[in-house]
Formats: structure tokens, C-alpha cells, sequence
């Protein structure tokens, strides 16, 4: 039987890759990550079956032939990419001194360059109405420019089975004038997947606080847990983190789902703001997991989580590992896409995408 051809990917802005490990799963070919961050490469490196970590700043323009040059000038199906926030502004292309603007419009020159069927363009919910809607405007007219058909939508990390309240705003093109339907929520309120039954399985420390890789100490109960540690004889990046006597007192007296407000006055008062001092819930899913801010707490321990219960609420499986130090895990971790979404856009990708060969 002929095998189907699989959508060549390229991710731009990759970090460690969430999001294309996402498509990965969905079966497409993750071509090349290009990012400028070393250990976010080499996570990304370690976890996409082969693919590509090109270290390269996108505020250069060349980047784009190396680009090419790396993919043996292969045709592309997809690109994908989450360029930073700060990079957009209103001024487009017509203002040349305004460097913000050149991070996303190299992901623009890009798709002009590589022609794919499709992108995926990601950012924060708020990137929609930043300049009263102008920025967002600003995008489309630039992708539309280029011949594709641009779909937008927030997207709510619960609705497609993540243990974690995250939302983030997708912009997808298309070059055969199709509109792209997103895909429909796989779980509904109520239904949600919680944080105990995405992590209950991962132990505690003592004295120990464990070391890079080391023993499952729980069965898996949940089919979450289940499906995390399907490929997995081991578990990595579960290092425990040691919080003074004074810090873990304070921990203690925050409940669950509570923060800051729940403590008695005069406790934990150096870090009282907004998001200071929370606690998980074990029966709903996890707040937005964070770069690594140690305001967030464990559901039933007395500890900030470990960077593999983070990257299991953002739907890591527990064979994606990490690399770096602890403080770049967190962040490789908090910045990423979830990969879940990205896989139930990539399928849903695919019904748009006529693939020679096929
Ligand atoms: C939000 S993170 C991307 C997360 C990724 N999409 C994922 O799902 O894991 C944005 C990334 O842009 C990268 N970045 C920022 N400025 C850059 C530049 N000038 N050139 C290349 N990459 C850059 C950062 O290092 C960071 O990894």
C-alpha cells in the first residue's frame, strides 16, 4: 500500500516546540524549529523526531534562506509560529525604524517566501484588541495580501481536554479560499479534566527532592494519567523544590483553589498581589501555568509544582523531556502551546490540506 505523504511543517518561534509536537502527533513532518534560545533548541531537538533546531534571530531577514537551505529547499505545507507579543505594532512595513513589527512580519515574509497551503499563527487572546483591534487588522491585511483566506479564533485549553485554564488566540490562512472551521470542544464544562486527575499520580518529597530522572512511586489511575505515561518506563524533570520553614508555613495556610485573600492579616504580606499565593484545585483544571513565578502551589503538597506536573497540566506526555537548567525548564514549559491543542488543530488542519501523493 502507498504511503501517505505527510504535511512538511516548519515552527517559527518554536521554544521548546509544544505546539509543533502537537502536529507532530497529528502526523505531520516537523521539518525545523528556529528559535534563539539555546536550551528551549535543544528541548526541541530532543523531542521532534529528527527535526531541525536552527538557532537564528528572526529580526534577520536571512534567516529565511537559511531557512530554505536547511530544508534542502523542500516544499512547504504549513508554517507555524507564535512570534512575541511586544512584536507588533501599528506601523507595518511603511515605518522601517520601528523594529518592533519585524518579528511578526518575518513570519509574513516567510509565508510569502515558502508559499504554504497553510499557517498557524498564535499569541494571547489579548493580541485581538490590542490598539482598539488595529494590530489584529493589521495582520490579516498583510496575510490577505499574500492570498490567503484568514479565520481567527480564541481557543479554550479545557474544551480540548487540557487539565489547565489557558486560552489563546489562533489565526489560520488558507491558499485554496477555504474558510477553516476550528475544531469542535472534545470535553464540556463540568466535564473538564482536573488537576488531580492529570497529576495525582506524581509523587512527593521529603528530605529527598529527587533528582533529574527517577521511579514512578503510583500506579496511574486516571486515563489521563494513563495516556501521559504511555511511552514511559521513567519519569523526568520531577525535581522537588525547597521552600524555607517560614514560606512553607504560609503555603500551608492557603485552601485549595484559595490565594492570597484566604491568609490571616499580617501572613505572607511581602507577596500579596494579584496572582501571589495560589493554590491549585484538585477538582478543576490548573490555573494558566506560569513561566516559572513560584506563585503557584501544589493542589495537596506545600510546594510550587515541578516543572513535569506543569508540563503534564499543559498536556506534555511524560516522554517529552526537558533540558536546561530548572529555571529555563519552567519557562520552556509556561511558554509553550499546549501540545493537545496543537494536535486537534493539526487533524483538523489536514481535512483542508490536498497533500501530493495522497
Ligand atoms: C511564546 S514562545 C513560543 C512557544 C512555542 N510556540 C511552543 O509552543 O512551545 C516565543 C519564542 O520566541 C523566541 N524568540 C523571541 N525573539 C526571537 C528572535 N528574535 N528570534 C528567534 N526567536 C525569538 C523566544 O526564545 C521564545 O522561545
Amino acid at each position: 500500500m502507498r504511503k501517505k505523504k505527510r504535511p512538511t511543517v516548519i515552527d517559527m518561534f518554536c521554544g521548546c516546540g509544544g505546539l509543533s509536537r502537537g502536529f507532530l502527533d497529528a502526523g505531520y513532518d516537523v521539518l525545523l524549529g528556529i528559535d534563539n534560545n539555546k536550551s528551549a533548541l535543544k528541548t526541541f531537538k530532543e523531542n521532534h523526531d529528527g527535526a531541525i533546531a536552527m538557532d537564528g534571530d528572526l529580526f534577520q531577514g536571512s534567516t529565511i534562506l537559511e531557512m530554505a537551505h536547511l530544508t534542502d529547499n523542500k516544499s512547504i505545507d504549513l508554517i507555524i509560529g507564535g512570534p512575541p507579543c511586544q512584536g507588533f505594532s501599528l506601523t507595518g512595513k511603511r515605518d522601517e525604524n520601528d523594529e518592533r513589527n519585524t518579528l511578526f512580519q518575518s513570519m509574513v515574509n516567510a509565508v510569502g517566501f515558502f508559499q504554504p497551503k497553510a499557517f498557524v499563527l498564535e499569541n494571547v487572546p489579548g493580541l485581538a484588541t490590542l490598539y482598539n483591534g488595529k494590530a489584529k487588522e493589521n495582520i490579516i491585511k498583510e496575510f490577505s495580501n499574500l492570498g490567503y483566506t484568514i479565520n481567527s479564533k480564541v481557543l479554550y485549553a479545557p474544551d480540548y481536554g487540557i487539565p489547565q485554564i489557558r486560552k489563546r488566540l489562533f489565526i489560520v490562512g488558507l491558499n485554496n479560499g477555504m474558510n477553516f472551521d476550528f475544531p469542535e470542544p472534545v470535553c464540556i464544562p463540568g466535564n473538564y479534566i482536573s488537576c488531580e486527575e492529570a497529576i495525582g499520580d506524581l509523587h512527593d518529597f521529603n528530605d529527598d527532592l529527587g533528582v533529574d530522572v527517577c521511579k514512578y512511586l503510583n500506579d496511574p489511575k486516571t486515563p489521563y494519567q494513563k495516556k501521559m505515561r504511555k511511552n514511559s518506563i521513567h519519569l523526568f524533570n520531577h525535581v522537588g523544590t525547597k521552600h524555607t520553614p517560614e514560606v512553607i508555613d504560609v503555603i500551608s495556610q492557603v485552601p485549595e483553589g484559595g490565594n492570597h485573600k484566604d491568609l490571616p492579616p499580617g501572613v505572607g504580606e511581602s507577596r500579596k498581589f494579584n496572582e501571589a499565593w495560589t493554590r491549585y484545585h484538585s477538582k478543576s483544571p490548573s490555573k494558566t501555568i506560569d513561566t516559572g513565578h513560584r506563585n503557584h502551589f501544589h493542589y495537596k503538597f506545600n510546594r510550587v509544582p515541578t516543572v513535569r506536573e506543569n508540563a503534564r497540566l499543559q498536556s506534555f506526555a511524560d516522554d517529552f523531556r526537558f533540558f536546561g537548567n530548572k529555571t529555563e525548564q519552567y519557562k520552556q514549559v509556561g511558554n509553550a502551546v499546549p501540545p493537545l491543542l496543537g494536535y486537534h488543530l493539526g487533524i483538523q488542519l489536514k481535512k483542508y490540506l490536498s497533500i501530493d501523493g495522497e
